[in-house]
């Protein structure tokens, strides 16, 4: 199955932009792919530079607001939307327990209103992609795996956010008989993430000599996925995916936080050494733990392995390499964010509220 007419929403966040780029590479992809994104602080016009013109006529982007049920009645009826991979959401956990409403906005009700326009196209729609988290199945203790039959126990209001979201587009796919597929990912990690989350948040404090801040006694396991990986799993289960079906998706790299912050100190210390040879690892600063904090993911991806042949193909440890060089390699995509430029260019084109 193609697609002629994908709306991706999300597109201009971390993984939204990696599967853009990912997506118009393709040879067995040629229809065009319509970008829907709020551009919220997450949402970054730099992930994409150069893409509209790169690939003309194949990409184009729309800003506004997935939870805007009339501007998603024009989006489908005047693309002729014909598949939706949605990844549009709030998604920082510390965010969420510092102010939860826009993730229940967004996460919850734009996914709900994404899915009544999907319902209304009738026939001519094809299939709705759900990009979901491995955060639905809450902790899991010292061993087991997140199995796409485990009950859900989310712990955070966004995992929560996301659970609701996962159920409705089930719901959908059960009474409307909508097409639908679901995936539930692990940590991602590569280029073009927000320095709000672990990795690129220690590879830019580290350049920058301030704390690595480590929540708790650092010993949290998350099982990290790169991009690029993820990509590939969301659309292979696109393509061939059952219909109404859930697939995990992991990267088979258990870590524990405080491991990963000292291999990235041995990188920068690597590959940007500091001047006197000191490392980076005298900026590890224990700090007070995330209310609420899950203490274990692993993911059991055996389904999607076993019925569409995916499997991880980056090792962490080269996926770890290649996402320290990128961030060092792209100081002026760093600057934009830590100048803020990237919002004024937001607010200079699409006004203050964007
Ligand atoms: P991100 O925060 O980097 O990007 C989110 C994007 O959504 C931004 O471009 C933002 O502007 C846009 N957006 C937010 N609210 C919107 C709204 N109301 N209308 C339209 N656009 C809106 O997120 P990410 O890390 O790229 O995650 C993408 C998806 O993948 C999310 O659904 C997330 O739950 C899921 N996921 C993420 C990870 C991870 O490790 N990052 C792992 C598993 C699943
Ligand atoms: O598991 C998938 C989820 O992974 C996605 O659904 C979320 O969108 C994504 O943000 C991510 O959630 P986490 O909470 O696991 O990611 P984060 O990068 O925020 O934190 C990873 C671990 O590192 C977690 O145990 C908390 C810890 N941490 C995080 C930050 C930002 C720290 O110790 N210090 C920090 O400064």
């Amino acid at each position: 199955m193609t697609f002629e007419n994908l709306l991706v929403t999300g597109g201009c966040g971390f993984i939204g932009s990696n599967f853009i780029r990912f997506l118009l590479d393709r040879e067995d992809f040629t229809g065009r792919i319509v970008n829907f994104d709020k551009l919220t602080y997450a949402g970054n016009p730099d992930n994409l530079a150069g893409v509209a013109e790169r690939y003309h006529g194949r990409y184009v982007f729309e800003h506004g607001d997935v939870c805007d049920a009339g501007r998603l009645e024009d989006l489908f009826g005047r693309y002729g939307i014909d598949g939706v991979c949605h990844f549009a959401a709030e998604s920082h956990v510390d965010r969420s327990i510092r102010r939860p409403e826009s993730f229940i906005h967004t996460n919850i009700l734009g996914t709900f209103q994404l899915l009544e326009r999907a319902k209304a196209r009738g026939s001519a729609f094809r299939l709705f992609h759900h990009v979901s988290t491995d955060e639905v199945y809450g902790s899991l203790g010292a061993t087991g795996l997140f199995t796409e039959e485990m009950p859900y126990r989310p712990n955070s209001p966004y995992s929560a956010s996301k659970a609701a979201s996962d159920h409705l587009v089930r719901a959908y796919s059960e009474t409307f008989g909508l097409p639908a597929t679901i995936s539930n990912c692990s940590n991602n990690y590569g280029p073009y993430q927000f320095p709000e989350k672990l990795i690129p948040l220690m590879v830019l404090n580290g350049l920058e000599g301030k704390a690595l801040p480590v929540y708790g006694d650092g010993r949290n396991v998350r099982d990290w996925l790169y991009v690029e990986d993820h990509c590939e799993a969301i659309w292979l289960i696109m393509r061939k995916g059952r219909r109404g079906e859930t697939y995990n998706i992991g990267g088979n790299a258990e870590m524990e936080n405080i491991a990963i912050v000292r291999l990235i100190c041995a990188l920068l210390d690597e590959l940007a050494p500091v001047e006197g040879g000191e490392s980076r690892e005298r900026l590890i600063t224990y700090v007070a733990d995330r209310p609420g904090h899950d203490r274990r993911y692993a993911i059991d991806f055996s389904k999607l392995a076993g019925e569409l042949g995916w499997r991880p193909r980056q090792s962490f440890a080269e996926g770890l390499r290649r996402t320290v060089a990128w961030y060092l390699a792209n100081q002026p995509w760093i600057e934009g964010i830590r100048t803020g430029a990237y919002r004024s260019w937001i607010e200079e084109h699409y006004g203050k509220e964007a």
